[in-house]
């Protein structure tokens, strides 16, 4: 292995309160010289449109609300890549499947919406050529457990109902990752502990704690 090269780019998706901040805080810890970020980030011009969306302080139209994630990410694509150029390692709390899963699941629960709506290839269009992550953990479970944890329901999409659909629909885009790229970790009645040393193992068995002199490459 080269002392030199560059970081890599892991990404924690799940449904909301499916554990992947915390997962994700551990993780950061974990890896060498490593950042977490956390889309949305709400500390950005588009992350506070975001953030008022999401509380329900104003109203946007599903495409609107939609490209806004993505600007978001484009807000920080530059940085994540300088970064991972220089040796850091980045861990992604969500990013585009989240994107695209959360907004198919409001058209698919919606008569009235729009074909494009319903359209993964229009929904991914947006993050096209942002960083691709080199690993995607998914951490799932039964979509009863989580209104079970704490927090749960205070913001937009904080349902038992919708997040069936969210489940279906990320299961549904998760698809069209490459085995190797994607690993599904059933956390249900798991410790904190335990996804932890379940996502550790990932990590090593990958040398994702390594730096690589692989490029890095663009979503297409
Ligand atoms: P979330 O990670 O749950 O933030 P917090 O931990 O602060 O509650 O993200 C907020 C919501 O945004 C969540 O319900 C998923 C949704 N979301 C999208 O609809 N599209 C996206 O592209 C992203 C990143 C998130
Ligand atoms: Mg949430």
């Amino acid at each position: 292995m080269a002392k030199t090269g560059r970081g890599k780019l892991i990404l924690i998706e799940g449904l909301d309160r499916s554990g992947k901040s915390t997962q994700s805080a551990l993780l950061q810890r974990q890896l060498p010289n490593c950042e977490l970020l956390k889309f949305p980030d709400r500390s950005t011009r588009v992350g506070s449109l975001i953030n008022d969306y999401l509380t329900g302080k104003t109203q946007l139209s599903d495409q609107s609300a939609h490209l806004l994630f993505s600007a978001n990410r484009w807000e920080l694509a530059k940085s994540i890549e300088e970064k991972l150029l220089q040796g850091k390692f980045i861990v992604l709390d969500r990013y585009i499947y989240s994107g695209i899963a959360y907004s198919l699941a409001k058209s698919l629960s919606n008569d009235e919406s729009s074909p494009e709506m319903k359209s993964v290839e229009w929904l991914y269009s947006p993050d096209k050529g942002l960083p691709k992550p080199d690993l995607t953990l998914f951490l799932s479970l039964p979509t009863e457990e989580l209104a079970r944890r704490k927090g749960w329901g205070e913001e937009r999409y904080e349902d038992v109902e919708f997040q069936k659909k969210v489940r279906e629909c990320f299961l549904r885009v998760l698809q069209d990752i490459p085995q190797d790229h994607l690993e599904i970790i059933n956390v249900s009645d798991l410790s904190i502990e335990q996804v932890k040393s379940h996502i550790w193992e990932v990590i090593e068995s990958k040398e994702l704690n390594k730096l690589t002199t692989m490029p890095l490459d663009k979503l297409h």
